[in-house]
């Protein structure tokens, strides 16, 4: 197996740079998850690394050995696409035995090779059928089989399961998280679906605009991120954000809002000399009256049958909650609710960066 690694990796298109001074040590074995918003880099680095998209600057190291040269066959890596790319007029069978038998290898030794990843992936059933003979899960299945033929020491894979209905994705993530268990390859894997990059992840790398913001496990990055910005991101629902300041009593610190509510803070916490914002998850809003509590107007109720999710805003600023349990409001109702200390993460307005 074989680790991967950027050492200031920069990419630019022109005069636009899309990857700048990109730092990452991915260990063999290591199921590594790439999020950012649309347009961050993640495709290209994955290109990058597959030997598809030349490098500007920097090195890529495929097992400790610089690779920024090699070309793509050499590279032991094998790319799984969210558009499939299958060939319509060869069977599943045939697409699966496509590179091996470029490759010149034996009948028998293809054969084999079809067998063992159609028996990892449950397609002995499927493979005389033509693509368009198959659903969208299983055409996604023969495509990851013809990566794992190809036996590499890497899989990239590209929102690999955006196509596919909500039930199937479930059922597709747990099987490539088998599928990695099994094999222990490298996994490099770029998905825009937060419970994707949160269960599947090892580690989760956070882009923004060409740029690596965190680096960390899911739950790491959930409960301590490093920015605003990797806050708003990480979690689903997203982290609400409401605007005030923090201001210290004889007994404890506050979070207080532009219109005087409270909420009190953490005891270790030094007040701030300039505006913050308290960041709370949906999931960690308590409804609870008294002093110290914010004001959530209630605008739209959605109760899903085991939780009940409501918007609505907390002075100017918009904010989702969600409650295990059923709720009885109306819209324009005010809902009392405050957080646990240890679940409000302060930010400074200005720079995003925690306070
Ligand atoms: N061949 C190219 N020529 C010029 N610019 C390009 C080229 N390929 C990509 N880009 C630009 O590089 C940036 C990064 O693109 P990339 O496809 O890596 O984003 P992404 O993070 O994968 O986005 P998405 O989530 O939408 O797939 C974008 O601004 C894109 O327009
Ligand atoms: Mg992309």
């Amino acid at each position: 197996m074989t680790g991967v690694s950027f050492r200031n990796l920069t990419k630019s298109f022109g005069q636009h740079t899309v990857l700048d001074d990109i730092n990452l040590d991915i260990d063999s074995g290591e199921f590594v998850v790439l999020v950012g918003p649309s347009g961050c880099g993640k495709s290209t680095l994955l290109r990058m690394l597959a030997g598809l998209e030349p490098i500007s600057d920097g090195d890529l190291l495929i097992g400790g050995v610089r690779a920024n040269e090699l070309p793509p066959q050499k590279r032991d890596i094998a790319m799984v696409f969210q558009s499939y790319a299958l060939f319509p007029h060869l069977t599943a069978a045939e697409n699966i035995g496509f590179g091996p038998k470029i490759r010149g290898e034996s009948a028998a030794a293809i054969n084999a090779k079809i067998k063992d990843a159609a028996a990892i992936l449950n397609l002995d059933a499927y493979l005389e059928r033509y693509p368009r003979q198959l659903s969208g899960g299983q055409r996604q299945r023969i495509a990851m089989g013809r990566a794992i033929v190809r036996e590499p020491k890497v899989f990239l894979f590209d929102e690999p399961l955006s196509n596919l209905d909500a039930q199937l994705r479930v059922q597709m993530r747990t099987e490539i998280k088998a599928l990695h268990q099994r094999l222990k390859s490298t996994v490099v894997y770029v998905t825009h679906d937060q419970i994707e990059a949160m269960t599947m992840a090892d580690r989760i790398v956070v882009m923004n605009h060409g740029k690596i913001l965190q680096v960390g496990a899911p739950l790491e990055l959930y409960d301590r991120p490093a920015t605003k910005f990797v806050a708003s991101f990480i979690g689903s629902p997203s982290m609400s954000f409401i605007a005030g300041s923090i201001g210290l009593s004889a007994t404890r610190p506050y979070f207080e809002t532009a219109s005087g509510e409270k909420l009190s803070l953490n005891g270790a916490r030094q007040p701030a000399a300039g505006p913050v914002e308290a960041g709370i998850r949906p999931e960690h809003f308590i409804i609870r009256d008294g002093a110290d509590a914010l004001r959530l107007k209630v605008d739209v109720i959605e109760p899903t049958g085991s939780e009940t999710h409501i918007y609505g805003t907390i002075g100017s600023d918009q904010v989702r909650a969600v409650f295990r349990d059923r709720v009885s409001v109306r819209p324009g109702d005010i809902l009392p609710v405050t957080a646990d200390p240890k679940n409000i993460h302060l930010f400074d307005k200005a720079t995003g960066l925690p306070v």
